[in-house]
């Protein structure tokens, strides 16, 4: 595995597979690799002879009060997982190698940034949105890559690849869990252990309005309202939203059917938590 520091040496080194017609695959990440991080190196691998990692925590798509200093960084251990998994490019840069004085351009997400995550954490998606355009532009994959984790994050990336035409198809892999259901996050690793239990609450609400859809449920009140049950046997657990919404448009759905998300954010102590099912549709099945 090559690790690569700056935008024109990549360039180049990706021109050789580029000019065998090898397919390139991106996997963007922020590091504080985790087997979830590493289950998308595989899907990329099942498509493309050479896979890219980035590494970059984007500093565009923090607020002002949220996570950007204290966000785990793990250099060293993130070479060697991309490595042993086997990552050809880890393309690592510094924050100035991606962003240099005197930016004048964004890219700007409409109405479907402005509910949920984007409701929260104000310009958050035009953060994400901006650096992901920018990897798009710096690796010019045939196929990318992204968690279902981050549902609304995926689906604001598809609307970039249709909206501005960029010729690059887009995956999303399934959520990988730990043993007792908790979606795997680099933000665990703010939990204190009593609040990494309570933390299985938020898979424990959205797998039991998920088994009440498939035992028939279809009101998404009464879906909802046993969501609400579960997480509210969790005082210290503090929910933000926990909502029914259209796979495509995210909009609130008054009646739950196969495809749509099941979504939840909650705040334990200072750690936001977020996690989401797809009704109706086998976990691996992405
Ligand atoms: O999902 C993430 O880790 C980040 O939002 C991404 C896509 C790498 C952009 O910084």
């Amino acid at each position: 595995m090559q690790i690569v520091e700056r935008i024109e040496p990549l360039r180049m080194a990706l021109a050789e597979p580029r000019s065998r017609s090898v397919r390139i695959a991106l996997v963007p990440t922020m590091g504080a690799l985790h087997e979830g991080h590493l289950a998308l190196v595989d899907r990329a691998r099942a498509r493309a002879g050479c896979v890219v990692m980035s590494v970059f925590v984007n500093p565009l798509q923090f607020g002002p009060n949220e996570d950007f200093a204290r966000y785990p960084r793990n250099r060293e251990g993130d070479a060697r997982a991309a490595e042993a998994r086997g990552v050809d490019f880890l393309f690592a840069p510094q924050p100035d190698e991606i962003y240099r004085p005197g930016r004048a351009v964004s890219v700007l997400p409409t109405a479907l940034a402005s509910r949920w995550e984007g409701a929260s954490r104000p310009g958050h998606f035009a953060g994400v949105l901006t650096v992901v355009a920018k990897l798009f532009n710096i690796v010019q994959p045939d196929v990318a890559v992204f968690g279902q984790k981050d549902i609304q994050q995926a689906a604001l990336v598809r609307a970039l690849v249709r909206d501005l035409d960029f010729p690059i198809q887009i995956i999303v892999a399934p959520t990988v869990r730990e043993h007792d259901g908790v979606a795997l996050s680099s933000r665990n690793a703010y939990l204190s252990a009593p609040d990494r239990k309570r933390a299985r609450v938020l898979s424990r609400a959205i797998f039991a309005m998920r088994d009440a859809f498939d035992q028939g449920e279809r009101s998404t009140a009464s879906l909802e309202a046993l969501g609400n049950a579960v997480v509210g046997a969790e005082p210290e657990v503090h929910l933000e939203y926990l909502a029914v919404m259209d796979p495509d448009t995210l909009e609130p759905r008054a009646l739950a059917s196969t495809g749509a998300i099941v979504a939840i954010a909650a705040r334990i102590g200072n750690t936001r938590l977020i996690d989401n099912v797809i009704l109706g549709i086998p976990a691996d099945a992405a």
